[in-house]
């Protein structure tokens, strides 16, 4: 087949790890017969820098027009500060919003392996294989009023948590067609002991539920959901939560994995266009050393190849090389390594490992 692929670098790392995504593609296209177009856009403070502005509208236009897109990270101290009114951020808030990608597909499965690179003993990571479904275009990360004001010597900062409930609708089918793939139990997190919009997406999510016959509801708590994913993670299935919910409950279950490294990301809307991400962000200190761990970006790759270009196969091939690579003992440096690879070795290691089935 014959698809196209927008890259976004990025910062930091961003560079570093999607260089050795897009050799590791087309190591895949050149031994299963397709053909991939890259082109690359700027985003973050890259865009910044060139453009004025973290988003210009030719990176939109081509990401509209791709087939996917895979992005490294944004952000950096260069732009951090925090009167600063353009924001690395924006770039990617902005994208996920511009192609209406509402879920963000965040698969945690430990590689055995690799147990003892997590602070957690290797029982509570044993048979953990779980999907937290987070939403993306919604909640604290968008809803208006958003501001700072100063009257009468007092300045308040205003965020504001809204959904409708054709939001969490749209988000919950996601994570119940999941599930009816997979283990077929979802959790519902939320707070709605204390929030209003928790309470309207619970109720839509015992909604949605009723359309799943096949698939068991839960409904957690965020703050016991944070303590039962290091105590009892291997007991989640598919977990389904508002964006920031999301945005922290997956930094705290990349602990499981061991590194924050090694997780990837698939954002998805109603098409098959998808941005793809490692869940990490640009890691300034780690910025040019060549160091930096490219398997979330490679792994970000596989779900590319299976949710966006349809080509299960392939995305298989590549998650095994990669299972291959870490079982022969390739490692970076994040990984508690003596004698760690550099982030384009392990990119070659797993490019020898991937075999046409
Ligand atoms: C993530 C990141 C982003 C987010 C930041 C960089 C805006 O933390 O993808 O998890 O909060 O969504
Ligand atoms: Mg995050």
């Amino acid at each position: 087949m014959k698809a196209t692929i927008v890259l976004l670098p990025g910062d930091g790392i961003g560079p570093e790890v999607v260089r050795e995504a897009r050799a590791t593609l087309e190591t895949v296209a050149e031994r299963f017969g397709h053909e991939l177009l890259f082109s690359e856009h700027v985003i973050g403070g890259a865009a910044i820098d060139l453009t004025g502005t973290p988003l210009p509208p030719r990176t939109i236009e081509a990401c509209e027009a791709a087939d996917a897109v895979l992005l490294g990270a944004v952000g950096g101290p260069k732009w951090d500060d925090p009167r600063a009114k353009v924001r690395p951020e924006q770039g990617l808030l902005g994208i996920r919003r511009a192609l209406g990608l509402y879920a963000n597909v965040r698969p945690v499965r430990p590689y055995a392996e690799l147990a003892t690179c997590s602070p957690l003993r290797a029982p509570l990571l044993a048979e953990v294989d779980l999907v937290v479904v987070r939403e993306l275009t919604g909640g604290l990360y968008f809803g208006q009023p958003r501001l700072r004001e100063t009257k009468d010597g007092v300045t308040r900062a205003v965020d504001t948590l809204e959904y409708t409930d054709a939001e969490i609708r749209r988000v919950a089918r996601v994570a119940f067609e999941l599930a009816s793939r997979r283990r077929r139990v979802v959790t519902s997190v939320d707070k709605a002991n204390v929030l209003e919009s928790s309470r309207l997406w619970r109720e839509t999510v015992t909604e949605v539920a009723r359309d799943f016959p096949g698939v068991r509801l839960e409904h957690q708590l965020v703050d016991s959901c944070a303590m039962r994913l290091i105590t009892h993670a291997r007991s989640f299935d598919v977990i389904v939560t508002e964006n920031m919910f999301g945005d922290i409950l997956t930094d705290e279950a990349a602990v499981l994995a061991g590194s924050l490294g090694l997780l990837p990301s698939a954002s998805l809307g109603d098409g098959t266009r998808g941005l793809y991400e490692p869940i990490h962000g640009s890691a300034p200190d780690l910025e040019g050393k060549g160091v930096a761990n490219p398997i979330g970006t490679i792994l970000s790759a596989a779900m590319l190849l299976r949710s966006s270009l349809g080509l299960p196969r392939e995305a298989d091939a590549l998650e095994l090389a990669v299972s291959r690579a870490i079982s022969a003992g390739c490692r970076t440096a994040d990984l508690d390594a003596a004698h760690p690879l550099s982030t384009h070795e392990m990119g070659q290691a797993i490019r020898e490992r991937i075999q046409p089935q």
